[in-house]
């Protein structure tokens, strides 16, 4: 679908997110020709900038995020003259005036803002949006998280976005919606008919989610010390991986119809025991300091890694576990979706000694792709001796020059909402609803006197979560990129 000719106001366009990854989105969408020469840009931030020296400030940002050589000098000169900057108080009175000014001079079809900034102003420049006149009743409001600390906190954010925005105008980002392989899920689940026939309890083993990464928290500690990998990536990130691949076939690819699949899922979700989780913290490692030392607090029993079984109570999946698990200064980053099915029903050859049943491994990163592991002969005349190999896809070999200029989760998702389609955000009702499950999982280690077990840098998260699995006779795949 086309994007209309827009005006996009970013708060916080000066701050990190807007730099690294906002605004250099939007440039590429221009030099793939997506985004309509008319459109403008509206950074607003608390600094007194000139518009002049908001134009420097991208161009650095542009040069540093994409790098310098491989800019497209005109496309460069095309994307600055497109952006304004307004010095705006979000919770006072200063520059609204000037922002209202500015959309009203030929205002564009689309109206969006952006709100790159903590989620104690989302309520506030909502207000003002609304009260002002400066939204419109189709323009879109972007937010992403921390959408709450809990229940209550995103009940309450909802809320005050509901006072000035219809749940219709909203979008609420998890990046990995935006992902390339995400996608991907549905169309491999829904475009064949080769895998949907399969996807239940009858031929599937177990489920496991993995999201590595081999980072620490580094700068973040601050903010991670008060979140922990359970708010940070579990409620969010890998929820929204465990419900597209739970998640019944939705009547059409629309926004509200995937986003009730996925809410059901939520639903469905079994309460989980405190013996189906583990969490972990990792120890100095690889010249590197502990997470403790990283989060500046010694005593700090926040998890920097989280592995869970999860039951889903509902006809698909009654039987079938989906593990979770992720980590900070893990071996490597690595994330995927591996769909391990059972044996087939009646073996007519020799076991293999470590034989692995098929399984369908779903890349998210870092080489995106899908890989088929089967098992086949092996060749000679030895007599029939089996292997089990994989039948690999990376999409960069499959798709070419196409799967180079993929667009990054961003640019992928800002376009999505200057088009008006909220398939590949959150909806407000789906964020409680996982939050509900969380608060269970935090509120439970909350009150047990246990503390994260600590875990080596650079290895594969604690012991304890090798035994999650060993003790229903599976385990995790290896770690590695
Ligand atoms: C963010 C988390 O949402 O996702 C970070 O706050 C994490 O802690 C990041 O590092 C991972 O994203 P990606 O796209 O690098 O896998």
């Amino acid at each position: 679908i086309p994007v209309q000719p827009f005006d996009l106001v970013i708060f916080g366009a000066t701050g990190d997110l807007a730099r690294r990854k906002i605004l250099p989105g939007l440039y590429r969408r221009m030099l793939a020709g997506q985004m309509p020469t008319e459109a403008r840009i509206i950074g607003a931030a608390r600094s007194k900038l000139t518009a002049k020296a908001f134009r420097e400030m991208v161009e650095e940002a542009l040069e540093t995020f994409i790098g310098k050589e491989r800019l497209d000098a005109g496309t460069v000169k095309t994307f600055l003259a497109a952006l304004h900057y307004v010095a705006v108080d979000a919770g006072g009175e200063g520059g609204w005036k000037e922002l209202g000014a500015i959309l009203g001079q030929d205002p564009r079809p689309v109206r969006g803002f952006y709100l790159s900034v903590g989620p104690s102003l989302f309520g506030p420049i909502a207000a003002r949006l609304h009260h002002s006149g400066i939204a419109t009743e189709t323009s879109r409001i972007v937010v992403e998280k921390p959408l709450g600390h809990d229940l209550g906190s995103a009940q309450a954010l909802n809320a005050q976005l509901a006072e000035s925005f219809d749940e219709s105008q909203i979008y609420r980002i998890d990046h990995y919606l935006g992902k390339e392989t995400v996608q991907n899920l549905m169309a491999v689940r829904f475009a064949n008919a080769l895998f949907e026939p399969l996807w239940n309890a009858r031929f599937i083993d177990h489920v496991q989610i993995t999201v590595a990464e081999n980072i620490g928290v580094g700068g973040r500690g601050g903010y991670y010390d008060k979140s922990g990998a359970m708010r940070d990536m579990v409620q969010n990130h890998l929820m929204q991986l465990l419900c597209l691949t739970a998640m019944e076939p939705p009547a059409q690819f629309e926004a509200d119809r995937v986003r009730d699949e996925k809410l059901k899922v939520i639903r469905s979700l079994e309460p989980v025991t405190p013996e189906d989780t583990v969490r972990g913290q990792y120890r100095a490692g690889n010249g590197e300091p502990s997470y403790a030392e990283h989060a500046e607090n010694p005593d700090s029993t926040t998890e920097s890694y989280v592995a869970l079984k999860v039951n889903i109570a509902n006809w698909r999946w009654q039987g079938t576990p989906f593990y979770l698990r992720t980590g900070k200064r893990l071996r490597a980053r690595l994330s995927e979706i591996a769909v391990v099915f059972k044996e087939p029903p009646h073996s007519i050859f020799p076991k293999l000694p470590a034989h692995q049943t098929n399984a369908l491994i779903i890349r998210l990163q870092p080489d995106e792709g899908i890989t088929l592991r089967m098992t086949i002969k092996e060749p000679g005349p030895g007599g029939m001796r089996l292997a089990d190999v994989p039948l690999d896809m990376s999409f960069a070999e499959a798709l070419g020059p196409s799967a180079e200029s993929m667009p990054d989760a961003y640019e992928r998702l800002i376009m999505d909402v200057m088009r008006g389609d909220q398939t590949l955000f959150m909806r407000g009702d789906e964020v409680e609803a996982a939050w509900e499950w969380t608060d269970r999982i935090l509120a439970e280690w909350s009150e047990s006197r246990d503390k994260p077990k600590p875990y080596d840098a650079g290895g594969s998260g604690p012991e304890n979560a090798l035994e999650l699995m060993h003790r229903d006779g599976r385990r995790w795949r290896e770690i590695e990129a």
